[in-house]
């Protein structure tokens, strides 16, 4: 018997993040029981760990209590683009707060770590560049946005509160903008619109004149961050930043894409939304620290095998 291998829930799992999370994990020798309530998530996503008798699916919405024996839960399951999130916004707040309630109540009663995916946009339209963990965030709490923004902040809320009530042991990562293959081809994010219009030989749309500025993480880099958080000693709670500090305009990454496709595409402008941040880039120090990481992966790098998997798809589509 294998006594390190351990038993692992991730919610969310055949999402963009997730499918590559089960597959570190796997990986990895553990017992992945992978949930997904499939709503922006796809089997197709981890169809090709099905077969492995480490790897388990469950369709389940965290809405919805739930008992397993397990080691750790990684508490991914909430859509993550605008799009998604807006699509039905009280859900939205349902899936981040009843869902942390729920994974929180099972940690708590199975006595396993719990990871949260938090995000960025817990500092809402920030002040302070970049945003260190220590800054409490600029939110609109009854705007269009807020249902994920203050969802998560809640989420957090209830992490943090069950930690000092019941002493479980927490790790929470504000996750910045990442990209990579199995990202969702229209959930209106940059890196993903651009790849398909330039594929597609159309117009890449500019918001503004593109000198606003974003930093992009590649999800393997993202992946060591999550496996290095949980690994940390059980006093360490974070919130800890997890992002690329590199900056690059959008008007960068719209050339960079169009080279590395050799696409036809010119650029397109358009007025900037009003909700649209000039400036978003993580302050690490914590993560080199504590975890002694920062990303590996230059955008460039990480655009070749995300530009393929968008190709294959498209083609596939055809
Ligand atoms: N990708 C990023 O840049 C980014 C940035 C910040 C935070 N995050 C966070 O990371 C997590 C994963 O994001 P992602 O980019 O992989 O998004 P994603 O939409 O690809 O994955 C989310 C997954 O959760 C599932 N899900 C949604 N609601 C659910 C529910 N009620 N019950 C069960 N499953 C449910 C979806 O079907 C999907 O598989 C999210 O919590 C997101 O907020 C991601």
């Amino acid at each position: 018997m294998n006594f390190s291998k351990k038993r692992v829930l991730i919610t969310g799992g055949s999402g963009f993040l997730g499918s590559h999370l089960c597959e570190r994990l796997l990986a990895e020798g553990n017992d992945i029981l992978c949930l997904d309530n499939f709503f922006t998530g796809t089997k197709e996503n981890i169809i090709h760990l099905l077969d492995n008798p480490n790897f388990e699916l469950l369709r389940h919405d965290v809405t919805f209590p739930l008992y397993v024996e397990v080691d750790e839960i990684y508490n991914l399951a909430c859509p993550a683009s605008p799009i998604h999130y807006q699509f039905d916004p009280v859900q939205t707040t349902k899936t981040c707060v009843h869902g942390a309630i729920n994974m929180l109540g099972l940690a708590k009663r199975v006595k396993a770590k719990i990871f949260q995916a938090s995000t960025s946009e817990v500092y809402g339209d920030p002040q302070v560049h970049p945003q260190p963990e220590s800054y409490w965030g600029r939110v609109n709490p009854i705007g269009f946005r807020s249902c994920y923004d203050e969802g998560k902040r809640c989420a957090e809320t209830l992490f943090f509160d069950y930690n000092r009530q019941h002493q479980l042991r927490i790790k929470v990562g504000r996750i910045f903008n990442t990209y990579g293959p199995r990202m969702h081809p229209h959930d209106g994010r940059v890196v993903s619109n651009f790849i398909v219009q330039a594929l597609q030989n159309e117009p890449i749309t500019v918001y503004g004149d593109g000198s606003q500025t974003r930093s992009f993480c590649y999800v393997d880099d993202l992946i060591d961050a999550f496996v290095g958080i949980m690994d940390t000693d059980d006093a360490f709670t974070g919130p800890m930043n997890m992002g690329n500090p590199g900056e690059f305009t959008i008007r960068e990454l719209a050339e960079m894409v169009i080279e590395i496709t050799g696409s036809a595409s010119k650029l397109s402008f358009k007025p900037l939304p009003s909700d649209d941040p000039l400036q978003r880039r993580p302050d690490i120090t914590l993560a080199k620290e504590m975890i002694d990481w920062q990303p590996s992966i230059t955008l460039e790098q990480g655009l070749q095998p995300t530009i393929a998997y968008f190709d294959q798809l498209l083609s596939q589509a055809k």
